[in-house]
């Protein structure tokens, strides 16, 4: 048990099983002193294990399907009323689209689809934050963070959509971070991960072989969850606090890299 974080507040989104990355990072933020909420939507609440983590970290869980404003204002006013006040963080780790889950190809893109995509993983992120900048609800030199992926600036094949909503969520980290660091010293940032294996990342086609392929070309091997975890839990504290408006990599080095040696060895045992 640690004291990165005591005495500070959060809302952590998208713990859904303990596979979530979320479910980590509300573990290490527990670990670390901090007093947290749990929030989810109703129907991840029915069919994820969100109670146990909730149990385990003395944690209220507060319903929210970020498709809705209500819900939002919602959540923060609840969050305000149980930490007494103002709170510090808030890790957005939310991300759904039916084209990849319906398996429809990028150059088909079903636009309602589409439109549910960037609502639920990019324009949700806007969403909570413009909740908190109107209730002036996260304390000066507080810390946002929200999970993206690599593909938002190189292609990787089979991850769809998904590529466009992180493209827009990176972007809002910046405009809010402006927004929000110049009115309340409050900093935003994303952070880049791994492939890992998750519910929403199991959804991505071919994950076990980009798995593999990203664990063969990283230096330092890939992030896991727990890595993940550890990176937010820094942003989180007081010791980043001049870090904001950036996309941070945590992904062992892989998008330093062209061609490792590994992965080199396998392309020729494959060509032969
Ligand atoms: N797993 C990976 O390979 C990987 C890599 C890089 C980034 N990420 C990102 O990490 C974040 C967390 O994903 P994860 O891999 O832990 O998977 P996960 O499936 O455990 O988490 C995704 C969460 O989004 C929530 N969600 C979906 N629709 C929602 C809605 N309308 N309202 C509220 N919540 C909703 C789900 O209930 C779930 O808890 C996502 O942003 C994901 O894109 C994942």
């Amino acid at each position: 048990m640690g004291s990165l974080l005591k005495g500070k507040k959060g809302i952590i989104f998208g713990a859904l099983n303990d596979m979530s990355i979320a479910w980590k990072v509300a573990e290490r933020a527990y670990e670390e002193g901090a007093e947290i909420v749990l929030t989810n939507s109703p129907m991840a609440l029915r069919m994820g294990t969100i109670n146990e983590l909730a149990e385990k970290c003395n944690a209220e869980v507060v319903p929210c399907d970020v498709t809705k404003m209500e819900d939002i204002e919602k959540l923060v006013d609840r969050a305000m009323e149980v930490f007494g006040g103002k709170f510090d963080f808030v890790l957005h780790s939310i991300g759904m689209s039916p084209n990849v889950r319906k398996d429809i190809d990028y150059a088909e893109l079903n636009y309602s689809f589409l439109d549910k995509t960037l609502d639920i993983s990019a324009i949700s992120f806007h969403k909570v934050l413009n909740a908190c900048y109107a209730k002036d609800a996260i304390n000066e030199w507080g810390s946002v963070v929200a999970l993206t992926y690599m593909a938002a600036q190189r292609t990787v094949f089979g991850y769809n959509d998904m590529a466009d909503a992180k493209a827009l969520l990176e972007s809002i980290a910046r405009s809010f971070g402006y927004k929000y660091g110049v009115r309340n010293k409050v900093r935003i940032n994303t952070v880049s991960q791994s492939p890992t294996v998750t519910t929403a990342g199991s959804g991505v086609g071919g994950l076990k072989d980009l798995l593999d392929f990203a664990e063969k070309m990283s230096p330092l091997g890939n992030a896991d969850a727990l890595d993940c975890a550890n990176y937010c839990i820094s942003l989180f504290s007081d010791l980043t606090k001049k870090v904001t408006m950036q996309n941070l990599l945590n992904d062992g080095g892989f998008s330093s890299m062209s061609m490792s040696e590994e992965v080199m060895k396998q392309y020729k045992k494959g060509d032969k």
